[in-house]
């Protein structure tokens, strides 16, 4: 059955809003202002999502998307938007959390300076059919010959990958291709879903020297051919990473992220959540840094980062930041925790602990507005958003927490 709506709204995913008599529909790929035609796709007593048939007046705005894919492929939200309107909406959706628990200031934006190429990692699904992305809301395997999104080396692995799954007939044994790209090298991690002998050697001489590939079976990740470790200067730093730990996606924003944090930090240190100890390393050029990460992967890499530029002002514990944050001491707290935000106890352990600053870095801003609710002594002094995903639905949140009684 077709219905019209008016769009009228952004959902927090940038996915236009109408309505279906009094129930609010989600209704991705539309602009503000438009009519259009569609058909449900899910109804709940509460809300519908729906699909777009037809556009009866266009917006202005829409532009032609870059990606055969997009609309089909979950993964970019804003491709029929020029960049500058992505940012806007991106920033009012945020603006509107924030005023939730009472913020009403200014939100300071960064944008990506490539709205295309900046990812240095994908994970692709794979089956019978091919590699891909996922369809939106839902866990159908969309394949992909290309993600304009990814950076050339991880692009260009995508259809040789393809190629010898199929030809080998591997698409049961395989059940993701993880990529990472730094500085003209890539990794390609094969994830098995059981153990399997492969031979790799002939996609690894059609790709090249540029590139090393990885098996992963039951969290054993071994070398196979290659590229071993991909090699990076940051900020003067040193830093070897290999395939398994957490690294921000886009490299140029990351800097920007990197050096905002640099800047307003000030006394000792304590990094919760420190991933491959790159942002420790940093502030570590100004004061000293307690970095805790529970990662096997993350913390290893950052205790060789540690000893191979000689930071002896940087402490790394292996562990949860629950247990070991009562047990430490700073004046400045620096978090960046996974899409989940902070456990409920973590809240409790800072609100015990007063410190001067607190940064929170966040890749949810729904989490992050929920956690800084249950935060007392603690108000917002600034607001960033770094768009870390553009032409996706998510960014990047940063905010500087100050203090009350100092
Ligand atoms: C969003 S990443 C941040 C990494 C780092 N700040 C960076 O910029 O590369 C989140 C990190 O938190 C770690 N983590 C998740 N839960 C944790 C916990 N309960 N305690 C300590 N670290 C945790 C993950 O392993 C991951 O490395």
């Amino acid at each position: 059955m077709e219905f019209e709506t008016l769009i009228e709204d952004y959902g927090y995913d940038g996915e236009g809003v109408g309505k279906r008599d009094e129930k609010i529909c989600f209704i991705p790929y539309t602009i503000k202002g438009e009519r259009i035609k569609y058909t449900i796709t899910k109804e709940t007593s509460s809300f519908c999502r729906g699909q777009v048939i037809e556009v009866l007046n266009r917006s202005p705005l829409r532009i032609e998307p870059k990606c055969p894919y997009f609309a089909k492929c979950g993964g970019c939200s804003y491709q029929h938007l020029p960049y500058k309107e992505e940012l806007t909406i991106k920033t009012s959706l945020f603006k509107r959390q924030l005023e939730k628990i009472g913020y009403k200031g200014l939100i300071n934006v960064i944008a990506s300076e490539k709205e295309y190429r900046y990812r240095n990692k994908l994970k692709l699904f794979v089956d019978e059919g091919g590699v891909g992305l996922k369809y939106r809301n839902s866990n159908k395997i969309c394949y992909v010959d290309d993600c304009l999104l990814c950076e050339e080396l991880i692009a260009g692995a995508i259809v040789p990958i393809k190629n010898f799954i199929l030809g080998n007939k591997l698409g049961k044994i395989i059940k993701n291709v993880i990529l990472r790209q730094e500085n003209e090298k890539c990794l390609i991690n094969f994830i098995l879903i059981c153990n399997r002998e492969i031979n790799y050697q002939g996609l690894y001489l059609l790709l090249g020297e540029s590139y090393g590939i990885y098996q992963t079976y039951d969290n054993d990740c071994k070398h196979i051919l290659g590229v071993k470790y991909l090699d990076k200067t940051e900020f003067g730093l040193t830093c070897q990473f290999g395939p398994q730990s957490f690294h921000q996606v886009n490299e140029e924003v990351c800097q920007k992220l990197y050096s905002l944090v640099l800047e307003n930090v000030s006394g000792k240190v304590v990094n919760c959540y420190s991933g491959n100890g790159v942002l420790s390393g940093i502030i570590t050029k100004k004061v000293n840094v307690i970095g805790i990460e529970i990662g096997d992967k993350e913390h290893e890499e950052a205790q060789l980062l540690r000893d191979r530029n000689r930071l002896k002002n940087l402490v790394n514990i292996k562990g949860d930041c629950s247990k070991i944050l009562p047990n430490v001491d700073g004046e400045t707290l620096v978090v960046d925790p996974p899409r989940s935000g902070l456990d409920k106890r973590v809240c409790e352990i800072i609100n015990a602990k007063k410190f001067d600053v607190m940064i929170y870095v966040s890749c949810n801003s729904a989490t992050l507005v929920r956690d800084i609710a249950r935060l007392k002594n603690l108000s917002i002094e600034k607001v960033y958003m770094l768009d870390m995903f553009a032409r996706t639905g998510e960014y990047e949140c940063l905010v500087i927490l100050k203090n009350n009684n100092k």
